[in-house]
């Protein structure tokens, strides 16, 4: 069947051949392209590529199990010992493009780099099935962007944003280590790591079954040139606290409060869920 039709595809252009490969959605897909290039509105009027702010997401596999439901279904990989990306998340974009499919092939180059960086903690989800939903969910929206604008190009600016902050560094030096019995306050943190992000990040953390405050993700707001901090993110409806985005739907993360201490605890590979008992 293809070896026949073959040669005359050859004469049609990229773009129509593209058209054929993708029957299910090629009726929208012209104008997908459309609206990336030129950020039209999508089809129910609202706006399509204009997002100001991205939110660059790290989380602390020390903590992260405890934001899961079920937490015997965690895997801290051996070689795990940093922060690690959860995601690159355009901060309210909408109607993006769902038929953008991600192969591997498209980002192998990436892929010892990812799983470094960017390793799923689930044992049901392989990295790149983590990669791949994190690409249809946000890096199709990212990729109105120029410099965004494919699987490769979309992961390697997170791993190069990944390198920019070396939180770990950063705590160690203000005396801030992973600690199953010494608290900290959000202000602690705040005083460290704000003057290096351009606005004040969101500290989340998670309630584990003890009642423990336990710190597992940072948010940092980023503009979409990608420069550190973002003042736009009140515009909308002026709720800047409104910064939970998507992430895991099974995850139960809020800002870490104020007044109440929060643990950041160490990681142990072979009791994820409960580094500390
Ligand atoms: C954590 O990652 C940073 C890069 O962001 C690296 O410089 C640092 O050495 C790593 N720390 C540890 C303890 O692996
Ligand atoms: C990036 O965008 C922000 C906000 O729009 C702007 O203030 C800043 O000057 C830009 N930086 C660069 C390097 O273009």
């Amino acid at each position: 069947m293809w070896r026949s039709v073959l040669p005359p595809l050859f004469s049609l252009s990229p773009a129509v051949l593209f058209l054929l490969q993708l029957p299910d959605c090629a009726a929208t897909q012209e104008a997908h392209w459309e609206d990336y290039k030129y950020g039209r509105q999508g089809s129910d009027k609202k706006p399509f590529c204009s997002w100001k702010c991205i939110l660059f997401t790290l989380q602390w596999p020390g903590g992260f199990c405890q934001s899961l439901d079920k937490g015997n279904l965690c895997l801290i990989p051996q070689s795990i010992n940093n922060w690690t990306i959860h995601g690159l998340w355009p901060y309210r974009a909408m109607n993006c493009c769902s038929c953008w499919p991600m192969f591997h092939s498209d980002i192998q180059e990436l892929e010892a780099e990812l799983t470094e960086h960017w390793p799923s903690f689930l044992k049901t989800k392989s990295s790149f099935h983590f990669w791949g939903e994190e690409w249809q969910k946000h890096g199709v929206c990212a990729a109105c962007v120029e410099g965004m604008n494919s699987p490769l190009r979309y992961f390697q600016i997170s791993l190069k944003l990944r390198g920019q902050f070396d939180f770990h560094k950063l705590l160690e030096d203000a005396g801030i280590t992973p600690s199953c019995e010494r608290p900290y306050k959000v202000e602690e943190v705040h005083q460290v790591l704000d003057p290096h992000l351009g606005d004040k990040p969101e500290i989340q953390c998670v309630t584990d079954d003890k009642g423990r405050e336990v710190w597992f993700q940072v948010k940092i707001p980023l503009s979409r040139n990608l420069t550190v901090g973002c003042h736009h993110h009140g515009d909308a409806d002026g709720t800047p606290a409104s910064w939970s985005g998507p992430g895991w739907s099974s995850s139960h993360g809020h800002p870490c409060p104020p007044q109440v201490p929060f643990y950041y605890f160490p990681i142990d590979h072979q009791h994820p869920q409960r580094p500390c008992g």
